[in-house]
């Protein structure tokens, strides 16, 4: 079976692409340093794939690091997940930001130059998009960022792309993804955010779980129906199953691609609540606050690129999201040694 190394792939998007490689076909190697994530996940992704993963603990900027790993295995491509991801710490520590995530990318790339690895799947984001851009996001959008996060996804972008340029044969697909939730139906894995959530979905589930008292919903006098913003929520599930897909295009495509993972359909804050207490038969608190500084008012994907070069297209619905996020909270009790 073809081995594909995954950078991260003890998080949450990256566990989930894991099992969804796995179930593929593939032989997923997975890198990681555990700053945003825990050892114990791949024992459980063992469990829930019936197979061995390989697991190195280091930095994916850690040059030797990465060819020890390359020399030990011999991959047909790389995921790379492995970087920061909170906007507004990327806000007060942009060089930490900038540092991090762009020495990843390249200390990746010249690992995959040295040892013959030709294709490369990068999670990018929809941050990418100006904000000023029409929805649905359409990849021959306007680019630009509000946040050094979103810059080091567009850079990375584009370092990716001049590799490319550079080294024919090279391919890369730049998956920009709109909003992860859920988990994987089997409740193993998850997102397990470190400390108070950042994102709404880990928020509202820890406050049916009783950890949080109320949901702030941060605003509700944008231009939307309800007033609330609306975002392009998808099942982290879906979002995994596109890298395994993109890996067969990456396989007979080269040069690089920009590809938006997301379903076409947006959901406001207040129908995401809505959708999650119908799921999870839990009344969720809530108290209306201020705006969050740099939320925008709606963006959704425009998922058409997806389906005709990858053959994407999203299956599970915002029931199956808060039902399989609210499984998976419920869950984690049972993993008491990792808190
Ligand atoms: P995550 O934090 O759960 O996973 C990232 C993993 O990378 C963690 O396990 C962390 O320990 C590891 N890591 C970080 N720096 C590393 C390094 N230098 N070397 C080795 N391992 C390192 O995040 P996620 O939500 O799974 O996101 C995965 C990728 O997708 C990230 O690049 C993120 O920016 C991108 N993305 C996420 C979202 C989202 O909403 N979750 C949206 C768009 C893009
Ligand atoms: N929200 C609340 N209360 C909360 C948390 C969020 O009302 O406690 C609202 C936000 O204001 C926003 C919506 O819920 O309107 C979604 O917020 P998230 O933080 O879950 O997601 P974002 O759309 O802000 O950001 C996410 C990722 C970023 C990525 C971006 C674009 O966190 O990394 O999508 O892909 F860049």
């Amino acid at each position: 079976m073809p081995e594909i190394l995954v950078t991260g792939g003890a998080g949450y998007i990256g566990s989930h692409t894991a099992a969804a490689l796995a179930a593929a076909g593939y032989s997923p190697v997975v890198i990681d340093n555990l700053s945003n994530s825990r050892e114990s996940v791949i024992a459980r992704l063992e469990k829930l794939t019936g197979k061995k993963i390989p697991f190195y603990n280091a930095d994916v900027r850690d040059g030797a690091a990465l060819d020890a790993v390359f020399a030990k295995h011999s991959f047909s491509a790389a995921i790379h997940f492995a970087g920061l991801k909170a906007v507004g710490e990327s806000v007060q520590q942009p060089l930490r930001y900038y540092e991090h995530n762009l020495t990843a990318t390249m200390s990746l790339l010249a690992a995959m130059q040295k040892h013959g690895v030709k294709s490369l799947i990068f999670s990018s984001s929809a941050t990418v998009y100006r904000e000023d851009d029409e929805v649905p996001y359409i990849e021959s959008g306007e680019l630009g960022c509000s946040n050094p996060y979103g810059w080091t996804k567009l850079f990375s972008e584009q370092i990716i792309r001049d590799v490319c340029a550079a080294n024919p044969g090279f391919s890369a697909v730049l998956l920009r993804y709109f909003n992860p939730i859920g988990a994987d139906k089997s409740g193993l894995i998850g997102e397990e955010p470190q400390g108070v959530p950042n994102n709404l979905l880990p928020y509202v589930s820890q406050v049916a779980a009783g950890i949080r008292p109320r949901l702030s919903v941060f605003g509700n006098d944008y231009p939307t129906p309800d007033g609330t913003c609306i975002r392009d929520y998808i099942h982290v599930s879906d979002l995994a199953r596109a890298h395994a897909l993109a890996l067969d295009f990456a396989a007979n495509n080269a040069g690089a691609k920009a590809i938006n993972i997301g379903t076409g359909r947006g959901y406001s804050v207040l129908e995401v609540v809505a959708a999650f207490e119908k799921a999870s038969g839990v009344k969720i608190p809530f108290e209306i606050t201020g705006r969050r500084a740099g939320d925008i008012p709606e963006y959704f994907a425009n998922p058409a690129l997806a389906r005709e070069k990858l053959g994407f297209t999203a299956e599970l619905g915002i029931e199956e999201m808060c039902r399989d996020a609210w499984r998976f909270e419920q869950n984690r009790k049972l993993f008491p040694e990792e808190k």
